[in-house]
Parts: C-alpha cells; structure tokens; sequence
C-alpha cells in the first residue's frame, strides 16, 4: 500500500517514522511513497516534494495522509484526492468538523475511504469506539476531556504549581499544543472535537454556535484553592440529545478529588458515551503526542488495507438546538 503524507511536522513525521520502523507483518506492507513539504523547504528525504499535482497524479498512489492542519489548502487536497480516486486519512479537526459531510459524500462518490480517527482524542480508538456502540445504540449523551494541551496545563498547575505560561510552553515543546495554542486553551480546539463526536452520534452535521470556555483565565493560584477544597477543575465537553432536540458546550467543571476526570492527568483525555444498553463506556488514554496520535493514523490505514468498513453517515436529519439541555445532572 502507497502513502503520500502532506505536512511533514509532529504527526507527519511520527506516521513516517512508524512505517519506516515497521515491526509488524500489517505495518511491513505500508510504503511512504510521497511527503509533501513546503516550497522553498530543503528535501531532507528521498520521497520529498512540493508539487500536490505530481502526487495526486501517480497512479501507484493508494491513501494520502492529510497532517498539514488548518482549513486551507487541507480542504482542497482532501478533495482533490478522494476525486481521484484515493483513500483519505486526516488528523485535522478543524477541516474535518467544517467539512465532514462533504468528505463523506464525496468519497462515497468515488468508492474511496475517509477516515479520521486521530482528529479526536488522539491515540485513543475513540471514533473506533463511538461507532460500534452506535451499531446496536443511540447514543444521547457524550462528555469528557478532549484536549491534551490543557488537561497538561491544569494538571501540571496543580501538582507542581507551575504558573500557566511555564506549562503551556512544556505542551509546546512536547509537541501536544496546536500551531496557534490558543485554539487549546480557549476551547475551540474542543469544539471542533465536540462537533465532530456529536455529528457521528446524531449523524447530523453539528455546526459551532454553541458556548465555549476555556482556560485563559484560570490561574496556579485558582487551582491551589481548588485543591484546598478537595477538588479539581478540568476542561469539559459535553453534549445531550432529546429526540430531535440537541445541545452541546465547552467548559471548565470541578470535580471532586476522587473522580476520574480529577484523576486524568498530563496529555491524557478521559471520554465517555452514554448508551441504551451499554450504559455509560469510558475512552482513556493519549489525547495528544507524536507518537500516539500517529498510531491513531496508522491504525486507519490499516483498516482501509484490510477493508475493513467504517459507519455510513448520511448527515440528512434536521435537529433543533436547546442549550438548556446540557446541564450538569449526567456528570
Ligand atoms: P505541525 O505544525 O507540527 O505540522 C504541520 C506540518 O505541515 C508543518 O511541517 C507545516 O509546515 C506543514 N504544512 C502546513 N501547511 C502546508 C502546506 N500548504 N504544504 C506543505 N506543508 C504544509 O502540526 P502537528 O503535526 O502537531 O498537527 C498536524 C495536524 O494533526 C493538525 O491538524 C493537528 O490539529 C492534528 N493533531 C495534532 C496532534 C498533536 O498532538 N500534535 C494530535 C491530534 C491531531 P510549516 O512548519 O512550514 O508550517
Ligand atoms: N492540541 C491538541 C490537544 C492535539 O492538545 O489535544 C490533539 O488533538
């Protein structure tokens, strides 16, 4: 199977790095063909180059790994790709919540795969997992902490009393914050992740026009007191559905020192779903980082090499939004 990747940063180059190092019969069939980089950028790999047409145009060419980030030109590739005819995997959320009905309506148009597991809670099989609980449930209420930057910040703000700046700048260095960190600690990063999750489960396109809070303003201080009363505060998703009527929003909430959420530390995400049958199932594990989040990728290419199929989502309904419906009784 032939991979170009686009964007050769933190998660471009931990795919790369995973294929190349192949350890298993499933990772060994896997060949990175194409790395697209920036014009002017020096080629520091023999599959390097900067022209997306000489890419899209081999017809040896299997799934292209969109890892560039941001809305443009990620929006124009993934298409252009799925219409000639290849797979897509993409770890973008900010494209994928804007545009995930148009990618699926394309690549069903073209017979071809698009995948986004790593756009949403990082190496964790969240998408995997939200999925297969659909198959047999509605699944009416998510929340959790899906954002890796700023369950670090808080975290770490907490345990080590660093002030906001020197942690946010750790997350940088390791690799987990977004180009521009303010979409992690305003929230939006969070957004993106919550819509995403919520169109899945309600297989309608959500759009943004819900609350979001973040975590600008809460300092070492704030959290130390917080501690002093037995809790402490982490930046929450959630969303709930009442027949045709859905709400979501972002926020920071405390929680009492012996929860789980109190107890998700550094880059990890903790998130939950609520089914008929299942009732509440937890996802927890890497919601940001190289590594991680390339497995994330990985494992999609992987699912498209032995065919396996993900959900169908037709994104047809129309749903009225309520936000008084997401309160706090579900946490
Ligand atoms: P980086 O900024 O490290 O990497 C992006 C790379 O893409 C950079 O090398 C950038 O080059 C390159 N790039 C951007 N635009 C173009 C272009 N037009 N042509 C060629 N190359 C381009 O980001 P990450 O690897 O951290 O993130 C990539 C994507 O994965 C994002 O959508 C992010 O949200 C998502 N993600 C990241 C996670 C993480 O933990 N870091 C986890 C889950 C998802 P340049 O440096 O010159 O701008
Ligand atoms: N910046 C994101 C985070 C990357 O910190 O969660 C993972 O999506």
């Amino acid at each position: 199977m032939n991979i170009a990747i686009l964007g050769f940063g933190t998660i471009g180059s931990g795919v790369y790095e995973i294929i190349e190092h192949a350890t298993t019969p499933e990772t060994k069939a896997l060949h990175v063909t194409h790395i697209l980089i920036r014009k002017g950028k020096p080629k520091t790999l023999p599959y390097m180059c900067d022209d997306i047409e000489t890419i899209l145009n081999d017809p040896a060419l299997d799934v292209v790994v969109e890892t560039m980030g941001g809305l443009e030109p990620a929006h124009t590739y993934i298409l252009q790709a799925l219409q000639a005819g290849k797979h897509v995997v993409t770890a973008n959320k900010v494209v994928v919540a804007a545009y995930v009905k148009e990618f699926h309506e394309c690549a069903s148009e073209n017979d071809v795969n698009f995948y986004y597991e790593a756009s949403t809670g990082g190496g964790i099989p969240w998408i995997q997992g939200l999925e297969k609980a659909l198959r047999i449930d509605q699944v009416n209420r998510i929340h959790g902490i899906f954002n890796g930057t700023s369950n670090f910040i808080l975290d770490h703000m907490q345990r080590y009393q660093a002030t906001f700046d020197e942690v946010l700048k750790e997350a940088q260095h390791l690799g987990y914050a977004e180009a521009d960190p303010s979409a992690d600690i305003d929230g939006f990063d969070i957004c993106n992740k919550l819509r995403i999750s919520a169109s899945i489960a309600y297989d309608y396109h959500v759009p943004d026009n819900f609350p979001v809070f973040g975590i600008r303003t809460i300092t070492k201080e704030d959290v130390q007191y917080f501690k002093s009363l037995g809790m402490a505060v982490r930046l929450i998703a959630k969303t709930k559905r009442q027949g045709n009527t859905y709400s979501c929003v972002v926020e920071p909430i405390l929680f009492k020192e012996n929860q789980l959420e109190a107890n998700t530390m550094d880059n990890y995400n903790l998130i939950t779903l609520h089914g008929d049958t299942i009732g509440d199932l937890k996802f927890f594990g890497q919601g940001a980082g190289k590594l991680a989040t390339a497995n994330a990728v990985v494992q999609d290419i992987l699912d498209i090499l032995e065919g396996k199929a993900h959900r169908v989502l037709h994104f047809q309904k129309e749903m009225q939004y309520d936000t008084t419906l997401c309160n706090r009784d579900y946490i």
